[in-house]
């Protein structure tokens, strides 16, 4: 009897615990204004020159609408079909979370079979990459979010100019983008409200954007080119190219970001997220375009990308947990970063960050995190990197406590607290002679750091790799190569 109730009682005081932190993380979620990307001009890029492909190939028949509604109707989709119909019941019941897991396997095409899909043809867009086709889409979109059955929108082959477009939600019921054709940017570069975005998807559950391999062209160039955000360390009235901000257990998948005038995705106060196949293309030269930059948001999983860019490949901002890197490429660019941090005050924990199985090639970092010198408290938990490749990277594995990058920065030592790392599974070649340097703060020391399973070879004719410590006495297990901790950090040579 004893043996029965036991475990009852363990399982009920697990229920209550679990019921906490997803009130909690509700709660976190709904705080904090609408400020995105508390973050700044930083470093430029050595400048090779290199042209990103942009798609446009526009052999254009209106089959597309038909194939897709074929799609969804095959068996093929009889899984989401079911999903969506559920979707729907439970909509109208009001009746939340009925909706097969986000996290599950690809099969969320099509979330509509029976159900209206609208096409942007047929309400008016052209796509032949010359006339302002915005009005049409939001047209659609208006459409969509009143619908009471799970709509599909169809864009069908084809280039599509479209300004500003905010895609607001609730929606009454789940919507799918279904896209076959490239959406591109006005190339003009006029001045927007900070960290405004050019493609925008707001307040939506249960969304799904089947890219199909579309191409968002920001039309970058010019503005890399007319920006002094490297003068004025300020650049943010430009637009990022895709922003995600509100949306519940949804997935992106299958779309390119190309030629951003600034950050390329942001995704911000987001809940169970999933980015699959979401692919980066920029110049190296390109500035501030950071690839995907998260902040505020729970659960998001960010797997198979190619990310190619000017600056940070993805950076983890304040507010973020549990989230999962999986299978991203990386390069040029400069690495993937938690942080910056420590810049603004009331910034929340990042928390429970997992990057695996990534290659990193020909980037300035590799995995760094990085806190601002003189700032308010914060705090990075359980972070893990864990089977990384790294290919003549600068500084494959960095925490940088004294990130400066402007050179004009408050005096004393970082109070974000870095605890519980990991870094393990890591190999390939540092293009300088350092590869591991651990910079932690004066003013509260990193604890818990692991280094497991280390080979990193120098490429430099500097000589042999080494690895520089401050403030942290990392606990070493497995091969670590080179040998942890045999300097002091020097001070960092400005940039
Ligand atoms: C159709 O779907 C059912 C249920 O998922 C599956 O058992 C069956 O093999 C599928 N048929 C085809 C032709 O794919
Ligand atoms: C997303 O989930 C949060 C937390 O449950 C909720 O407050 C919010 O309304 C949801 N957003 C949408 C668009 O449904
Ligand atoms: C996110 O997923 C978790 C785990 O499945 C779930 O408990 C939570 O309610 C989800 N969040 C939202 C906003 O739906
Ligand atoms: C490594 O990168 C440096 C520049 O950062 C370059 O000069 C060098 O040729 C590269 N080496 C290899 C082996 O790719």
């Amino acid at each position: 009897m004893v043996g029965l109730r036991k475990p009852k009682a363990l399982f009920f005081v697990v229920l209550l615990v679990i019921a906490i932190s997803i009130a909690n993380a509700a709660k976190d979620l709904k705080e904090k204004e609408d400020v995105g990307i508390p973050r700044n001009l930083h470093e430029v890029d050595h400048p090779e020159k290199k042209d990103a492909p942009v798609g446009s190939k526009i052999a254009e028949k209106v089959k597309g609408a038909a194939a897709s509604v074929a799609s969804a109707a095959s068996n093929a989709s009889a899984a989401s079909a079911a999903s969506a119909a559920s979707a729907a019941s439970a909509a109208s019941a009001g009746i939340k979370g009925a909706v097969a897991p986000i996290g599950n396997k690809l099969g969320l095409k099509g979330a509509a079979p029976g159900g209206p899909s609208i096409d942007v043809k047929t309400c008016g867009a052209k796509g032949d990459g010359k006339t302002d086709d915005s009005a049409a889409f939001m047209d659609v979109w208006k459409k969509a979010i009143v619908a009471t059955t799970p709509t599909t929108i169809l864009v069908p082959k084809g280039d599509y100019l479209v300004d500003n477009l905010e895609l607001e939600g609730p929606s009454k019921c789940a919507i799918t983008f279904e896209m076959h054709g490239n959406l591109k940017a006005p190339s003009a570069v006029t001045t927007r409200k900070p960290h405004s975005g050019w493609v925008n998807f707001k307040k939506l559950e249960n969304f799904v954007l089947n890219g199909n391999g579309a191409i968002f062209d920001g039309q970058g160039s010019v503005a890399w080119k007319v920006n002094d955000c490297k003068q004025t360390g300020k650049c943010n009235n430009l637009p990022i190219n895709i922003r995600l901000t509100s949306l519940n257990n949804s997935k992106i998948c299958g779309i390119t970001s190309t030629n951003s005038k600034l950050f390329h995705m942001n995704i911000h106060q987001c809940s169970n997220v999933t980015l699959q196949d979401v692919h980066i293309d920029a110049p190296p030269e390109s500035l501030n375009t950071d690839g995907i930059h998260i902040g505020k948001s729970i659960g998001v999983t960010i797997r198979g990308s190619k990310i190619k860019t000017g600056d940070d490949c993805i950076s983890i901002g304040d507010g973020t947990e549990n989230l999962l890197v999986e299978g991203v490429e990386c390069g040029p660019g400069h690495g993937i970063s938690i942080g910056s941090l420590g810049k603004y005050p009331n910034e929340q924990p990042v928390k429970g960050i997992t990057v695996r199985k990534c290659i990193i090639k020909h980037t300035d970092n590799g995995v760094r995190i990085k806190t601002w010198p003189g700032s308010p408290p914060g705090l990075v938990s359980n972070a893990l990197f864990e089977d990384i490749t790294m290919d003549n990277v600068s500084l494959p594995v960095l925490i940088d406590q004294v990130y400066c990058p402007d050179g004009k920065c408050k005096q004393g030592p970082s109070k974000v607290k870095l605890e519980n790392l990991n870094f393990k599974n890591i190999h390939g070649t540092s293009s300088t002679k350092i590869a591991v340097k651990l910079l932690c703060s004066p003013g509260c020391p990193c604890e818990n750091v692991c280094l497991s399973n280390i080979n990193l070879v120098s490429n430099s004719k500097e000589g042999a790799a080494v690895s520089a410590c401050s403030n942290v006495k990392p606990v070493v297990t497995g091969k670590m190569i080179p040998a942890a901790c045999t300097e002091e950090c020097k001070p960092d040579k400005k940039k």
